[in-house]
């Protein structure tokens, strides 16, 4: 498996664009990457690939790769950010994209999409989050451009503006997710789609344990998920906790960081060899 990351170097709250976000709680530079480091270690003791995208000053929003784009089989659907404070990391993530021999798909303007935010695969499903950073039309958009089918989940707790805050496909059939981040509607949608999905309770979700990246059958998470460890276990899931409460700072955690290259169909021109981290 391939992550893309990025280190954080220039890491602070700047501006306040969902509820966890305050300019007046500062970042701990140092903490912050301490707390990154031992998530990079991680991924490379699980056996990952790790590319890396050099942080710019300005840009403090940059660590979260999760928000790049959206990958699926060489084909990277780029992030075109709602708020005008994350915009200018697009042309990054577009060279970043090219760079890494991706098909490079441009969502038009004035469509908002937050990429691997808002787009989680379960098996070869889209299931979408909109509302708060994505348009719906987004989904569709996103889906059409990818040749895969979608499922639209609207998302209406403010504390859960991106669809990977409040939910993570751990394999094919099973899900965690924080009800409360969903109207009816999208929970009914959502047990329908996933065979296993598991409820987290409130206080779990709300440190971020659903922003978890599924390695095999190991779930890298926040140190919140704890009190559901033995429900993981149950269903053939080990944990791997990390404190991550700097980034919690900036509304992000574990799989915010993160963003999997390899993801879908091998395409079938092999991508441009690039040299890794
Ligand atoms: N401060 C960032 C924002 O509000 C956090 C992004 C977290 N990323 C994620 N994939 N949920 O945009």
């Amino acid at each position: 498996m391939k992550m893309l990351m990025c280190r954080p170097d220039h890491f602070d709250i700047e501006y306040s664009i969902n509820p966890w976000m305050s300019v007046e709680r500062k970042v701990d530079r140092k903490k912050a990457l301490d707390q990154w480091e031992k998530l990079y270690e991680t991924y490379l003791q699980l056996g990952l690939t790790i590319e890396l995208v050099e942080q710019e000053e300005g840009l403090p929003d940059l660590v979260f790769t999760a928000n790049a784009g959206l990958i699926w089989g060489g084909n990277a659907v780029l992030s075109r950010f709602q708020h005008k404070e994350r915009q200018g990391e697009e042309p990054i993530w577009k060279q970043a994209f090219e760079r890494l021999g991706f098909n490079v798909i441009v969502p038009p303007d004035g469509m908002a999409f937050e990429g691997a935010g808002d787009g989680l695969f379960l098996g070869s499903h889209l299931m979408c989050g909109y509302g708060f950073r994505s348009d719906r039309a987004a989904a569709r958009y996103a889906a059409a451009a990818l040749s895969v089918e979608v499922t639209e989940l609207h998302l209406v707790d403010p504390r859960f503006y991106h669809l990977d805050t409040c939910f993570c496909p751990l394999d094919d059939s099973t899900a965690i997710y924080a009800p409360e981040a969903f109207d009816q509607d999208s929970i009914a949608l959502l047990e329908k789609k996933v065979p296993h999905a598991i409820p987290v309770p409130p206080a779990v979700a709300a440190g971020f344990a659903c922003n978890a990246t599924p390695v095999g059958k190991t779930v890298v998470t926040s140190t919140a998920a704890e009190p559901i460890r033995e429900e993981l276990k149950d269903a053939g899931f080990s944990l791997i906790t990390l404190e991550m409460g700097e980034f919690m700072k900036s509304g992000g955690a574990a799989r915010c960081l993160s963003l999997p290259l390899d993801l879908g169909p091998v395409p079938s021109t092999p991508l441009q060899k690039t040299a890794t981290a």
